[in-house]
This record gives C-alpha cells, sequence and structure tokens, in this order.
C-alpha cells in the first residue's frame, strides 16, 4: 500500500469539476479517513487551454486518454467523461490493468454493468458507480450495505431532475408542458434535445441499475418498459388533482416470488405518498423491504458537487478497501434467474380520461366493456364540456392486470359511445386531498 493514492481523471466537465474542488477542499477529511493524501495524478480534457473553475496544472492534463489509462503511478481511474462505446473501452483497460474504477455513467453502467463487474472481479479491483443514479443520493450504497439484509419487495423513484422540475411547474404554476420544457432547458437543468429525459429513457437506465441490485437479477435495459411525459397535459393534471392524486414521473420496481417488473412511465400518485411531496428537480427512492417496511432516500439528482460527493465516497471506499487488501470482493453475482412478470401477473390502479356521447346508455357500455374485463371502478368523475352532447369522464380503477386493462383501451375506442380515449396513466394509492 502507497503512502499516497494517485487518482486519474476522464473527463473534467461540471461534475470533474465538482470531483477536483472536493478532493482539494476536503482532504483533510479525506486524509482522516483514508489515512494518506489523495491526489489528481492526471487529468483526460478536450482542450487544455480552456479557462477553468479549480485550480489545476496544465502540467496534470492530458488529450490522450490513454496518458491516464495506462499510468502506472496511478490507483484509481474516476470516469466522468460520459460516452458509451470508447468509455467503455477505457474502462475495461483499466480494469484490465489492475486499476480501480468510480464512474457516475449511468448509460455504461445500465447496458454493460454486469459484464464490467466481472471484468472488475476478474482483476481484484473495484468498480462502483454510486453518482450514476440520482447524482448525490447514496441510493447504491443504501440498497447493496444498508439494506442488505432485507429483502426489497418494491421501488418507486423519482430519479429524473428534468421531468420533475417540468411536472412541478406545470401542476403547482399551471404552466403548459411547453413552458415549463423552455424554461427548464434556460434554468439548465434539461439538454437542448431532452429527448432521452422527456421520453423516459434516463429514468429507465437508472431504474435498471437499480432493479439489478435491489432484486439481484441481472435486469437489462430493455427489460424496462417505458413511456415518458411529452403528451401529458394541464388538463390531465386538474383532473388529478380533482380526485386527489399528483402526477410523477416514476420508476417503478416490483418482484413477487422472485418474478421483477420494471417500469418508468407519468403515475398519479395519491397527495399522501411521501414521493408526492418530491418537487422542482429533486430526486428519491422510495424503497420497501420485507422487513424494514418503508423508507426514502431524498436528494439533489445532479449537479457538480452533489454529484461529486458520490463519486468522492466511492474514492473513498476504494482506498479503504485498497488499505484492507480486499479490493474486487464486494461485486456479488446475481443470486437469481431472472424472470419477469408476464401482463397477466402485473397489477395497477389506472387513471383513464375520455370524451363520451352524453347520451342515455352511455355508462352502461362502458361499465359493460369494464365488466367483461374484470376491471371495476373506483373513482368516477364526469363534467359537461364546452362541446354540446359531448361529456367528459375520467375513471380511477381499482387494481387490475395490465393485460386486462390494455384489453379494454383497445376496445373502448370501437364503442360507439366513445368520442375519444384523452389519456391514461398508472395511478398509485387512493387519492388524498
Ligand atoms: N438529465 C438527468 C436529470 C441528469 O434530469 O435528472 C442526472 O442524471
Amino acid at each position: 500500500m502507497t503512502d499516497n493514492v494517485n487518482v486519474g481523471l476522464l473527463g473534467l466537465g461540471t461534475v470533474g469539476t465538482g470531483v477536483v474542488k472536493l478532493i482539494q477542499d476536503h482532504q483533510e477529511q479525506l486524509v482522516h479517513q483514508v489515512g494518506c493524501p489523495v491526489s489528481i495524478k492526471k487529468v483526460l480534457v478536450k482542450n487544455i487551454d480552456k479557462s477553468r473553475d479549480v485550480e489545476l496544472s496544465s502540467d496534470f492534463l492530458t488529450t490522450d486518454p490513454y496518458d491516464v489509462v495506462n499510468d502506472p503511478d496511478i490507483d484509481v481511474i474516476v470516469e466522468v467523461m460520459g460516452g458509451i462505446e470508447d468509455t467503455r473501452q477505457y474502462i475495461i483497460d483499466a480494469l484490465n490493468a489492475k486499476k480501480h474504477v468510480v464512474t457516475a455513467n449511468k448509460d455504461l453502467i445500465a447496458l454493460y454493468g454486469s459484464e464490467l463487474q466481472k471484468v472488475a472481479a476478474e482483476n481484484n479491483a473495484d468498480l462502483f458507480y454510486e453518482a450514476s443514479v440520482a447524482g448525490g443520493i447514496p441510493i447504491i450504497r443504501g440498497l447493496a450495505d444498508g439494506l442488505s439484509s432485507d429483502k426489497i419487495q418494491k421501488m418507486m423513484g423519482i430519479v429524473n431532475g428534468t421531468t420533475n422540475y417540468i411536472l412541478t411547474k406545470m401542476n403547482k404554476d399551471g404552466l403548459s408542458y411547453e413552458k415549463a420544457l423552455s424554461d427548464a432547458q434556460d434554468l439548465g437543468f434539461a439538454e437542448a434535445d431532452p429527448t432521452s429525459d422527456v421520453e423516459g429513457l434516463d429514468a429507465a437506465r437508472k431504474m435498471a441499475i437499480l432493479a439489478r441490485l435491489a432484486f439481484s437479477m441481472d435486469i437489462e435495459l430493455d427489460d424496462v418498459s417505458v413511456s415518458g411525459i411529452s403528451n401529458v397535459s394541464k388538463n390531465d393534471l386538474k383532473y388529478g388533482s380533482m380526485l386527489g392524486y399528483t402526477m410523477k414521473l416514476i420508476g417503478y420496481a416490483d418482484q413477487d416470488d422472485s418474478r421483477a417488473e420494471v417500469s418508468v412511465q407519468p403515475t398519479f400518485l395519491s397527495n399522501d405518498h411521501p414521493l408526492a411531496a418530491v418537487n422542482d428537480e429533486y430526486n428519491a427512492v422510495y424503497v420497501y423491504g420485507e422487513a424494514v417496511g418503508e423508507t426514502m432516500f431524498y436528494g439533489p439528482g445532479a449537479g457538480s458537487l452533489p454529484t461529486a460527493t458520490s463519486i468522492v465516497s466511492d474514492l473513498v471506499a476504494v482506498v479503504k478497501n485498497m488499505r484492507l487488501g480486499v479490493n474486487g470482493r464486494s461485486a456479488l453475482a446475481p443470486q437469481f434467474e431472472k424472470q419477469l412478470k408476464t401482463s397477466n401477473e402485473r397489477f395497477a390502479k389506472y387513471f383513464i380520461r375520455l370524451h363520451v356521447r352524453d347520451e342515455v346508455g352511455a355508462f352502461s357500455e362502458l361499465t359493460k366493456l369494464f365488466a367483461q374485463h374484470s376491471i371495476s371502478f373506483e373513482k368516477i368523475l364526469q363534467l359537461p364540456l364546452e362541446e354540446e352532447g359531448v361529456a367528459e369522464i375520467v375513471i380511477v380503477t381499482h387494481k387490475a392486470s395490465l393485460e386486462n386493462y390494455e384489453n379494454v383501451l383497445e376496445q373502448m375506442k370501437d364503442l360507439s359511445v366513445v368520442k375519444s380515449v384523452e389519456s391514461f396513466y398508472r395511478a398509485e394509492g387512493d387519492g388524498a386531498k
């Protein structure tokens, strides 16, 4: 064990800058924790001459990733450059060179986490990725260590700050989706191309990572069913609110008898659900364990210093393992073979908003269809619309199987009394004012 730990940084953007600052500003505390200084030895950047927000001599900077990956004096690589294929290769090469790796890269971990973990274990190297899900919230360590004695039954996560900001502004300030999105872009929460956030892909990657860990099963990104928020309207939120619900983009994962389901979708949460109070760009993950019951992890899901906090904490864990000589031992192979629930094993309540012809027998047509598919109504709201002879109906169902729900949606469009199916969402809880 050396008396100094050398770190190589791949990337010096917003998060990389935060990592350098945190290592510099908290050096005394780090030395106390790990028993030796932690130094940045080399940093991969795109442009050496660019002015930066941290004090770092240009002697440390390089534009060649292999100056970092192949440096024999570097003990730990911190990857904050993003990207998938090239980055995957740098990480594999670093692990094969017996270096430990800390990464914030959710795209990479969601796609190649199992493979990279295997390469790490073969080399007695650590691969930690706390910052890849929910930035500053220690949810990975919460699942891997804090709740390791329990059996996780269910998780619900607000794991995308951009969409939470948009939905909060639509809900609280009455903004349209388009205005809320452009405000999020002006404030730097949303990317110029917001597709992966608003269509749920970013959250799906994070949920694949969480579900793999929580259920000890090789859940992959393709196993996550995904829908985003780009079609959510102010009217949906208004009717949801009348029924005691708040809309959030929820990553949902549960398991029964080692059969799992994972999804990301806009969901009406009962106002008394703890996640309903998580607003603006904040993230939170609600975890239900068989023994512990309800827990919730809350905090910033992105940002330079919050994300750097998770990365540097991973670094501390790596160095503690180096001191004990136990690197690469913490990654466990999945305990269970992956088994996913089929659509007749997935149950939820649903919110359906439709326009019907306001005429005798309209409602009985609807109830007949729902009854044929064994779905019963929990709440119903009917309001006249400005258009003559048309009514707006909002239904919240009791729990129904996904199979029955999808059949009803399909056949409802063909009922002569139904003018249009305006929207439909998963609902969670009873609705509370
Ligand atoms: N685009 C992400 C979000 C950033 O909005 O939450 C953090 O992964």
